[in-house]
C-alpha cells in the first residue's frame, strides 16, 4: 500500500493557511498545521482536517526554528510530501516613513524561513526521490502597491527564490512553485477601509475578493501529481489583474 503523503503547511491558525491545510487533508495528505501565537484558531483548523495530522508551534523568525520545525515532522511522520511556506506579514507605509527596522523583520519573517525550510525540506525529499515547495507570493510582488514596497519586496525575492531552487532541485523530482493570491478575503483585507476596498474591486476583472479555497484549491493543484511537469511556475490567484 502506498504511504500517505505528509505536507506542512505555516501560518495555518488562520485565512489562507487555514484553508489550505484543510484542502490538503481533504486530498487525502497528513497535514502538519503550523501556527506562532493562535493555538485556539490551530486547533480549529485541525479539526477542519477532520483530525488528520498534528499541530506544531515555532515562531519561524528565530533562529534554528525552521530546522527544528522540520526535524519534528521527520520524528512525527518521518517522510514529508508538501511543503507549503505560507506564513507571512505586512508592514504597510509610505517610503519616507518605514523604519529601518521594518525592513529586517519582513526579511526575518517572509524571506528567510522560506529559504531556512525549503532547505531542511530538500533533505528529506531528496531521500524520498520527490516532493513539491510551494511558496505563497503576493500580486504586490509582481505589480508593486503603495505602501507596501518592503512587503512587495519580500514577495519578489521569494519568487526568485523559488525560480532558482527550481533549477537546484528538478534532478531530485522535487518541485518548487509559486502561489501568488491577489486580493483574498481574510481579516487582513476585511479590515481595510471601504473607500480602499472599493479601489481594489475596481482593478480586479472578476469584480469580487476572492475566497481562501480558491487559493487553497491552486495550492492543492501544485500539490499533486496533476501539475508534474510544473516547476519554477507562478499560479496567480487574483480574479485577472495584470501582474506586469
Ligand atoms: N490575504 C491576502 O489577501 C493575501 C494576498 C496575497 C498574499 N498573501 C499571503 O498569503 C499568506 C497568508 O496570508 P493571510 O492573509 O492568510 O495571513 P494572516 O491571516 O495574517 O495569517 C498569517 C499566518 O502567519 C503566521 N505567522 C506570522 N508571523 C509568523 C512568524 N514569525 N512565525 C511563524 N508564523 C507566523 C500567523 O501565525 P499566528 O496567527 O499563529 O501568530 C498566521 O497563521 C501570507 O504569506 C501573505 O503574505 C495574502
Amino acid at each position: 500500500m502506498a504511504q500517505e503523503k505528509v505536507a506542512l503547511v505555516t501560518g495555518a491558525s488562520r485565512g489562507i493557511g487555514k484553508a489550505v491545510a484543510a484542502r490538503l487533508a481533504a486530498d487525502g495528505h497528513q497535514v502538519v498545521v503550523h501556527y506562532r501565537s493562535h493555538l485556539a484558531e490551530a486547533e480549529e483548523t485541525l479539526a477542519a482536517c477532520e483530525g488528520r495530522g498534528v499541530i506544531l508551534q515555532a515562531d519561524l523568525s528565530e533562529e534554528n526554528a525552521p530546522a527544528e520545525l522540520v526535524a519534528a515532522v521527520k520524528k512525527k511522520f518521518g517522510r514529508l510530501d508538501t511543503l507549503v511556506s505560507n506564513a507571512g506579514m505586512s508592514v504597510d507605509q509610505l517610503l519616507p516613513f518605514i523604519k529601518e527596522e521594518s525592513f529586517d523583520r519582513l526579511i526575518d519573517v517572509n524571506v528567510k524561513p522560506s529559504f531556512l525550510l525549503a532547505k531542511a525540506c530538500s533533505k528529506m525529499m531528496i531521500k524520498q526521490k520527490g516532493g513539491s515547495i510551494i511558496n505563497m507570493t503576493s500580486v504586490v510582488g509582481h505589480m508593486g502597491n503603495m505602501g507596501q514596497s518592503i512587503y512587495a519586496a519580500t514577495k519578489a525575492a521569494l519568487t526568485g527564490f523559488t525560480k532558482s531552487i527550481a533549477f537546484d532541485l528538478a534532478r531530485y523530482n522535487i518541485r518548487a512553485n509559486c502561489v501568488a493570491p491577489g486580493f483574498i478575503e481574510t481579516d487582513m483585507t476585511s479590515a481595510l477601509p471601504e473607500q480602499v476596498q472599493e479601489a481594489i474591486l475596481a482593478k480586479i476583472p472578476l469584480g469580487r475578493l476572492g475566497s481562501t479555497a480558491e487559493v487553497a484549491a491552486a495550492v492543492s493543484f501544485l500539490a499533486s501529481e496533476h501539475s508534474s511537469y510544473i516547476t519554477g511556475s507562478t499560479l496567480h490567484v487574483n480574479g485577472g489583474m495584470m501582474t506586469s
